[in-house]
């Protein structure tokens, strides 16, 4: 079964926690784009926005940001239960390696985000290391952009290399782009437009856990 995970970026911030109240009974997870303005070319969310953020659902925080390890702890104690981190955020994988083992010391769990012209095959050294990858069906910085098809053998190249990780996708996901997804071999999915911005969100989310 296709887990749901729904991108808080389309939200109403000023009615943040009735929007998740909204859907809370329907998805699985929430997904928190924190951006820096640096890594990529917008701001958003920081720890004390988390802190306020009224859920039983798993809380995963997607760090779009070049200094991911100045943030790991204050994430952790607003509440965070999974980080995700990129991995173009680091120069040596024995220093994202580091950061993954802090996090989970932490009793978190971790992901790693791969944007979209960054290869698959980069991940072999960590797919023991990690509990999800994401990967990002669209230019990480905003909400609403078009999904890329080319992402779907990507998809292939990581199911195959871990047939057991979670892979989860991210930008652009509406009933149609869920069923490529899906088909190759994705097991979440994150949508942010396609739920907040439905009429009838839970026919929305319905129609992405179908696929
Ligand atoms: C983009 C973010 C996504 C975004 C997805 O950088 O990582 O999580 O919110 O939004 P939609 O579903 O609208 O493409
Ligand atoms: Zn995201």
């Amino acid at each position: 079964m296709l887990k749901i995970s729904a991108s808080l970026l389309s939200c109403d911030f000023g009615k943040m926690n009735e929007d998740v109240h909204s859907i809370e009974n329907e998805i699985d997870e929430i997904h928190i784009d924190v951006m820096d303005g640096h890594f990529v070319p917008n701001l958003t969310f920081g720890p004390v926005v988390i802190k306020d953020l009224k859920t039983k659902l798993k809380k995963d925080c997607h760090l779009m940001v070049t200094n991911p390890s100045a943030l790991l702890e204050d994430f952790a104690k607003a509440g965070a239960d999974q980080i995700t981190l990129h991995i173009e955020s680091f120069a040596r994988e024995s220093v994202l390696i580091e950061l993954l083992e802090r996090i989970r010391k932490m009793g978190l769990k971790v992901g790693v985000s791969l944007k979209p012209k960054t290869s698959p095959f980069i991940l072999r050294g960590i797919l023991d290391k990690i509990d999800q990858v994401l990967v990002m069906t669209v230019e990480p910085g905003f909400g609403g952009q078009a999904f890329m098809p080319e992402m779907v053998e990507k998809i292939k190249d990581i199911r195959k290399m871990a047939p057991q990780l979670e892979i989860a996708v991210d930008g652009g996901i509406n009933a149609e782009t869920a069923k490529l997804c899906a088909a190759a071999g994705a097991s979440v999915l994150v949508a942010g437009s396609y739920i907040f911005g439905a009429k009838d969100r839970t026919q929305a989310i319905r129609e992405l856990k179908s696929q």
